[in-house]
Order: structure tokens, then C-alpha cells, then sequence
């Protein structure tokens, strides 16, 4: 979200259009309503044209959110449009489809329902929105358990790793949790599991693992935590939970490493959020939060409102929503299924490779993501005395490419990274072409840099305070430019 603010400057107040100057030709004001109507086909050429300036979703290669989804889904998600998620008991086959999603999604992740049982579980808006709501049932039962036990209750805190994503500072900050975050290191770019049990105290309400870290695409080791932690906990008797913020990896762990331990398995995992607009494939607005068992959710988070029909519980942040994206989710599951995930999945990570390999092959970068984990590149520059990758990834700009460059969370803030996610739309032929343009793009980089050291001397190496301020001067630019490109 941009923050709007009040335009002063006046040479900016007003959008014209000349496409649109056969249907009108006064100048729309920017900041403030219009005081005419204007015909429809002239709201829609402005809009339309100016939106022209926006990235190309499919060559975005820093989201992981969906951008293709098939015709008869988007056809699904038309006719749905107009219908309000939270008036379940106008609309109670929506709901009922969420229901089955969440059921597939928990039975997904291994969770321990008796055949007599429905899982526990809802959907969001996103990743964030469950985090959200799953951090709060953590924060409530430590309350009720500290209240119970006539202890202090007021400095709750979270361990997480320095990588977790902004939504969890928000949760945070939000919901006043101290945030403990492991630090990283040059080479080790996910929460070390021994740090963040000893990390751990009584006023911890959970520790949040990532299967699929943001910057690096890489899953923690959950089972390691959890055996840590069941030792921690039997010793100290805290019996301090893990929540497992699978916003990328839920819906490619279970497909493609079945072995893996990370869910529901592991008897500390008490709560699973997993985005379906990722890897879930369905376009953005979508997000699922499953606990283990009804226990892990307390009772007095959930409402209960009876004006729009029949009772009806709910547990989430906003009211009202669209029904489409719950809709699409449906249709992903029952249309892939099991096997059709993973075949996607499949391709993803081979693509990944492909594209791993001939960045390698180029000799001028480090890789930082690993083999298995979310499908994407991260990588680094061996020599960055002479460019960096911010200029790297403006370059590729010139041939569409949307790459995202950033620096390293604490304590790893010196190493800058590029990162290309590979989502289901992104081709073999794309990754090849890729790497063709990259390639062309190093070549021109050293020969400028070749001309720039010939007639300069030569220019020390950067600090973490300029490499940030070169990052933030990046993104202004783009932002500046209308391109958007952010690290979600
Ligand atoms: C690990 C992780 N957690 C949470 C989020 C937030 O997810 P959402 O965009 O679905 O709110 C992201 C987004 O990229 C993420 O990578």
C-alpha cells in the first residue's frame, strides 16, 4: 500500500488524455472528485492508458503471487464477483466450498482429524491476515495460561528468524509481541534453530518457522526446531508451540519432498498459514490459516453474529470480502489434485534449475537460494567493486524483465541479492531467454566498467549505509518511473 499525501504541487493536480479527447477534453482533477460525469468509454481509455505504464504481470519475476490461471476459472471468478464472502447464509455454497478448502488444505498438512471431525481453520485475504489471526490465538492462550498460573502477562514475545517477512513485524508491533529474531549470517540465510530455542523464554508465545524464506526461498528446519524445543520445554516446562509460516512452501512442500517433516507431524506445530494466490495458483487476494486442533484456537477470539441470517462464527480480521479468489481456490484443487499440483511443482523446480545453472555457468555470481526449497534463483555478485546489482537488474529492465534486488537482513546486511521466483507461467523458453539477457547485460557492465576504471580511479568498496541508500535511491526510481517491483 502507498500511503497517500496531499499533492502541493500544482503542475500535478491535473491528468489530461489526449486518447480520450473524442469524448472529452476537460483535464480530470487527480487529487479530488470531478464535478461532471464523463461518458464510460472515456473513464475507461484514461484509466486503461494509464495503467499502460504498470510492469507486465507475467514478466514480474519478483512476485510469487499467480499471474495465469486458466480460462474457465477466470470465467468462475467473473460470475462471482459480485458476492460478498460474509453473507454466508445468503451465499451458503461459497461457504461451504472454503470449507471443503480448508478440510483439503489441513488434511494436506497431515493434521490429526478423527473421521467424525472437521478441521479447524479459515480463509483470508493473504499470508499476512493469517498470520495475523494465528499469532493472536498464540497470544491469548499464553495469556490465559499465564493468568491461570498468577503470572505476569503483559511482555509477551515471539522468536522468528531476522528473514521473516514484514508481516510479522506488523503482527508485532500491531499486537504489541516483543520480536526476538535470530540474526543471520554471510552463507546462512534462515533462522538457525539452536539460536532461536535459546532465544526462547515463559513469555514466548510461539516460534514462527518459514518453510520458504522470502529472501531465499529456503524451508527452515522445522523438525530440528521441534525436537529442540520438546527438549526445551520438557526441561523448563514452558511448553512453548511452533507456528509454520508456510505462505510459499505449503503448497509445494507435500507434493514434491512428501518425506519432509514440517507439518502437522511434528507434535509442537500448532498452527499453518499457507497463501493460496502463491503457489496455491490462484490470483492475489487469498490466504488459509489451519490449526492442529480446535484447543489451539480460543474460543473468545471468535464472534458470533446472527443479522445476516443464521449464527454465524467468525475469526477474521475484515468483514467483508470477495468470494471469488475462495472460489478459484476450490476450483485449483479439485481441478489439479494431488497429482496435478505436483507435476507443476515438478516443472517449477526443473525450470529453477535450469536457470540456476546457466546463472552459474556465467562465473560472475553466487548462488544463495539451495536446490530444494521454493523454486527461485537468489543470487549474489561475486565482485561488486565495480557495479552492483542494482544496476544489474535496471539493465535487465531494458529487456521487460521485473527482477528485484535487495540487501540482506541483519546480520548479513553487506551481501545484495537479485532474485527471479519461478512461478507455473514462467517458461523453459523464458528461463533460457533469461539467461541470454543476463548474460548480455554482464557484458555490458564490464565493458563500462572497463571504460569507467580507465578514466577513474579506482573506487573503494561500499558500506552497508551506501549500499542501503543506493537501495532506497533504486526504488524511489522505479517508483518514481510507475514500475513497481517489490519484494513480497
Ligand atoms: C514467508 C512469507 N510469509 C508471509 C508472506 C505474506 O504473504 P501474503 O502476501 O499472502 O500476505 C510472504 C509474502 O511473500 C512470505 O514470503
Amino acid at each position: 500500500m502507498a500511503l497517500s499525501r496531499a499533492q502541493t504541487n500544482h503542475g500535478e493536480s491535473l491528468i489530461s488524455s489526449t486518447f480520450a479527447s473524442r469524448y472529452v477534453r476537460a483535464a480530470l482533477p487527480r487529487f479530488k472528485i470531478p464535478e461532471q460525469s464523463i461518458p464510460k468509454e472515456a473513464a475507461y481509455q484514461i484509466i486503461n492508458d494509464e495503467l499502460m505504464l504498470d510492469g507486465n504481470p507475467r514478466l514480474n519475476l519478483a512476485s510469487f503471487v499467480t499471474t495465469w490461471m486458466e480460462p474457465e476459472c477466470d470465467k468462475l471468478i467473473q460470475n462471482s464477483i459480485n458476492k460478498n464472502y460474509v453473507d454466508m447464509d445468503e451465499y451458503p455454497v461459497t461457504t461451504e466450498l472454503q470449507n471443503r478448502c480448508v478440510n483439503m488444505i489441513a488434511h494436506l498438512f497431515n493434521a490429526p482429524i478423527g473421521d467424525d471431525e472437521t478441521a479447524v481453520g479459515v480463509g483470508t485475504v493473504g499470508s499476512s491476515e493469517a498470520i495475523m489471526l494465528a499469532g493472536l490465538a498464540f497470544k491469548r492462550k499464553w495469556q490465559n495460561k499465564m493468568k491461570a498460573a498468577g503470572k505476569p502477562f503483559d511482555k509477551p514475545n515471539i522468536v522468528t528468524g531476522a528473514n521473516v517477512q514484514v508481516c510479522w513485524e506488523k503482527f508485532a508491533r500491531y499486537f504489541e509481541v516483543e520480536l526476538k529474531e535470530v540474526k543471520l549470517r554471510e552463507g546462512y540465510y534462515v533462522m538457525d534453530p539452536e539460536k532461536a530455542v535459546e532465544l526462547v523464554d515463559e513469555n514466548t508465545i510461539c516460534v514462527a518457522a518459514i518453510l520458504g524464506s522470502t529472501l531465499n526461498g529456503e524451508f527452515e528446519d522445522v523438525k530440528m526446531l521441534n525436537d529442540l524445543l520438546v527438549a526445551k520445554n520438557a526441561e523448563t516446562g514452558w511448553d512453548t508451540p511452533i507456528h509454520v509460516d508456510a505462505a510459499s512452501g505449503g503448497f509445494i512442500a507435500p507434493f514434491i519432498y512428501p518425506e519432509l517433516e514440517w507439518d502437522f507431524r511434528l507434535p509442537l506445530v500448532k498452527s499453518i498459514n499457507v497463501s493460496g494466490h502463491k503457489y496455491g495458483l490462484v490470483y492475489a487476494g487469498v490466504g488459509w490459516v489451519v490449526w492442529r486442533t480446535k484447543d489451539d484456537l480460543p474460543d473468545e477470539l471468535i464472534f458470533h453474529i446472527n443479522y445476516l441470517g443464521a449464527d454465524q462464527p467468525t475469526f477474521t480480521l475484515n468483514f467483508s470480502k470477495g468470494s471469488s479468489q475462495i472460489i478459484a481456490q476450490y476450483y485449483q484443487l479439485i481441478r489439479l489434485g494431488f497429482e496435478g499440483y505436483k507435476d507443476i511443482m515438478q516443472n517449477c523446480r526443473d525450470n529453477a534449475t535450469v536457470l540456476r545453472e546457466g546463472i552459474d555457468k556465467m562465473g560472475y555470481f553466487d548462488i544463495a537460494s539451495k536446490d530444494s526449497g521454493v523454486p527461485l534463483v537468489a543470487f549474489s555478485l561475486k565482485d561488486s567493486s565495480r557495479y552492483t546489482v542494482f544496476e544489474v537488474v535496471e539493465s535487465l529492465r531494458r529487456f521487460g524483465w521485473i527482477v528485484p534486488a535487495y540487501t540482506m537482513p541483519a546480520d548479513a546486511e553487506h551481501i545484495a541479492v537479485m532474485r527471479v521466483v519461478i512461478r507455473e507461467d514462467f517458461s523453459r523458453g523464458l528461463a533460457e531467454r533469461l539467461i541470454t539477457d543476463l548474460n548480455k547485460v554482464m557484458g555490458e557492465m564490464d565493458t563500462h566498467a572497463k571504460k569507467h576504471v580507465a578514466a577513474e580511479p579506482p573506487v573503494a568498496k561500499k558500506t552497508v549505509h551506501e549500499i542501503e541508500k543506493e537501495v532506497a535511491t533504486y526504488w524511489r526510481r522505479l517508483v518514481d518511473r510507475k514500475k513497481s517491483s517489490l519484494v513480497c
